[in-house]
C-alpha cells in the first residue's frame, strides 16, 4: 500500500470532462453501496505522465448495472455476462468496466474461472507489477493509489516484472505483452521474468490462433512495431508464428523508412513488411497460423506479388501501362510497403502509380463505345483497357483520338 494520492495528475493528465465522468461514476458506484477503481494502462501511463488511451475501470459490484446506468443510450454499451463486464462508448472514449475478481486458470491456453474479489485480488491476477496498480475514484480518497505488488518502484526502474512464477502459464499471450511494453517504454524485462519468459516458450503452443493474431495486431499497433520483431527474434518467440520470419537489419531498416515516408502507416503495412521475404508456402502457413483475416492475408499475398514484380518495375523505362498491370487490384497497405521495400527505381513506379496512374481511365465509357458500334460482351472491357493503357503510355491523349482508336478497330475486324 502506497499514501501517494494521484488526484493532481488526473485533473492534469484526463481531459476535464473525462475526469469529471469518473467522479460521476464513481458516485453512482457509490449510491449501490460499490467502489469504483482506475485499473491497469491507465495508471501505468498516469505516473509516467502518459496521457492517452481506453480507461479501465474496476468495480466491487455489477458491472453491468454500473455500465447500463452510466450510459447515455443502451447502443452505447456492449456486455459481457460471462465476465460480467462491459464496454462503454462516452464521448468518444472506449470505457471498460469489468467487476473487480480473482482468477483462477484451469489449464494453461484456457480462459480463466472467475469470482468476484476485491479490488486487492482483482490486482494480484494481473500480468506485470506495472499493469497491477489502481487509482481509487471513491468520494472518500479519490486519487489514492493502491499499489500492493510494487509497480511503482518498478516503473522507476523501467522494470517488467511478472506478480509470480505462474504468471505465463496461467497466460502465455503475457510472452508477446511483455516484449511489447519493454520496447514501447524503453524498458527492461528483469531476469526471473526474463527466465521465466524463455522457459515459457513452448506454452505459445497452447493458445488458440485467434488470441495469437490479437497479440500480433497489437504489436503492429505500436509506435515501432519492429523494435519488438527485433525483440521477439532474439528471445525466440518470432519463430512462433513462424520459423521463417526474420527480424534483421533489413526489417529494421524498411519499417523505420516506411514511417519517414507515411504518417502513421497502416498496421497491414508493418504486416506485409514482416512477411515480405517468405516464400509462397511459408507464406500460406503464416497465415493459416495466425488465422489472419481476410484482409490482413491479401496484405501478405500482395506482399509476394510486389517481391516477383521488383525486377520489372525496377527496369528503366518500363510504361505507366505496364506498371498498372502489375499494381492495379494489390491491397493500398502491401503497395505503401512498397515504397519503404523496394529500391528507388521500383518504388518511384509505386508512387506514380498511387498518386496518377490506378485512376487513369479513357474519357469513353461502355455506352459510347456501344454507341460507335462496338457489340456488347467481352470486346468492350478489353477495348475500355486498351484505350486506358494508350491514355497511361501517351498515344491517345483526346476523345476525338479515342473515338478514331475503336473506329480503325471496327473497321480492322
Ligand atoms: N491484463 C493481464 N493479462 C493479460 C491482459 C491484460 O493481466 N493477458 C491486465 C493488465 O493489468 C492490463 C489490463 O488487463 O493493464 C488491461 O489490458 P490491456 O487493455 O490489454 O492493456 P493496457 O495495460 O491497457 O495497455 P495498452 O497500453 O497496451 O492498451
Amino acid at each position: 500500500m502506497t499514501d501517494l494520492n494521484l488526484a493532481r495528475e488526473l485533473k492534469a493528465l484526463l481531459p476535464a470532462d473525462a475526469a469529471e465522468f469518473l467522479r460521476g461514476a464513481a458516485a453512482a458506484a457509490a449510491a449501490r453501496g460499490w467502489r469504483l477503481y482506475l485499473v491497469g494502462g491507465a495508471v501505468r501511463d498516469l505516473l509516467l505522465g502518459r496521457s492517452g488511451g481506453d480507461l479501465d475501470l474496476s468495480v466491487e459490484g455489477d458491472a453491468i448495472e454500473l455500465a447500463e446506468a452510466l450510459a447515455a443510450s443502451p447502443p452505447d454499451v456492449n456486455v459481457h455476462h460471462r465476465f460480467n463486464t462491459a464496454r462503454l462508448f462516452w464521448d468518444g472514449y472506449v470505457i471498460d468496466i469489468a467487476r473487480s475478481r480473482q482468477e483462477t486458470y484451469p489449464r494453461p491456453g484456457a480462459l480463466p474461472s472467475t469470482r468476484p474479489g476485491p479490488i486487492i485480488q482483482d490486482l494480484a491476477r494481473r500480468d506485470f507489477t506495472i499493469n497491477a496498480m489502481a487509482v481509487s475514484l471513491n468520494p472518500d480518497d479519490f486519487g489514492r493509489l493502491i499499489d500492493p505488488c510494487g509497480g511503482r518502484p518498478d516503473l522507476e526502474s523501467k522494470l517488467i516484472r511478472v506478480l509470480h512464477v505462474r504468471s505465463f502459464i496461467d497466460d502465455a499471450t503475457r510472452l508477446w505483452r511483455g516484449v511489447r511494453y519493454e520496447q514501447r517504454l524503453g524498458f527492461k524485462i528483469e531476469p526471473m521474468t526474463l527466465d521465466l519468459l524463455q522457459r515459457g516458450l513452448p506454452l505459445l503452443e497452447t493458445i488458440t490462433a485467434d488470441r495469437l493474431r490479437y497479440e500480433l495486431e497489437c504489436v503492429l499497433k505500436e509506435p515501432a512495431p519492429e523494435k519488438v520483431f527485433r525483440r521477439a527474434g532474439e528471445l525466440g518467440l518470432l519463430r512462433t508464428w513462424h520459423p521463417a520470419l526474420r527480424s534483421d537489419q533489413w526489417l529494421m531498416d524498411a519499417c523505420s523508412r516506411l514511417r519517414s515516408l507515411v504518417e502513421q502507416p497502416p498496421p497491414e503495412a508493418y504486416l506485409a513488411l514482416l512477411a515480405w521475404r517468405l516464400d509462397a508456402s511459408h507464406r500460406e502457413e503464416f497465415i493459416g497460423r495466425l488465422r489472419l483475416t481476410k484482409h490482413q492475408a491479401r496484405a501478405v499475398r500482395d506482399a509476394g506479388k510486389l517481391v516477383q514484380a521488383e525486377a520489372t518495375l525496377t527496369a528503366v523505362g518500363t510504361k505507366p501501362s505496364l506498371v498498372h498491370h502489375l499494381l492495379d487490384g494489390l491491397v493500398d497497405e502491401a503497395l505503401t510497403a512498397a515504397l519503404a521495400a523496394f529500391s528507388r527505381g521500383a518504388a518511384y513506379y509505386v508512387e506514380r502509380f498511387q498518386g496518377e496512374w490506378r485512376c487513369a481511365a479513357p474519357e469513353l465509357t461502355g455506352e459510347d463505345l456501344k454507341r460507335l458500334g462496338v457489340s456488347r460482351g467481352p470486346d468492350i472491357k478489353r477495348l475500355l483497357e486498351d484505350l486506358r493503357d494508350r491514355r497511361l503510355d501517351g498515344p491517345i491523349g483526346t476523345r476525338g483520338a479515342e473515338e478514331a482508336f475503336v473506329r480503325d478497330w471496327l473497321a480492322g475486324r
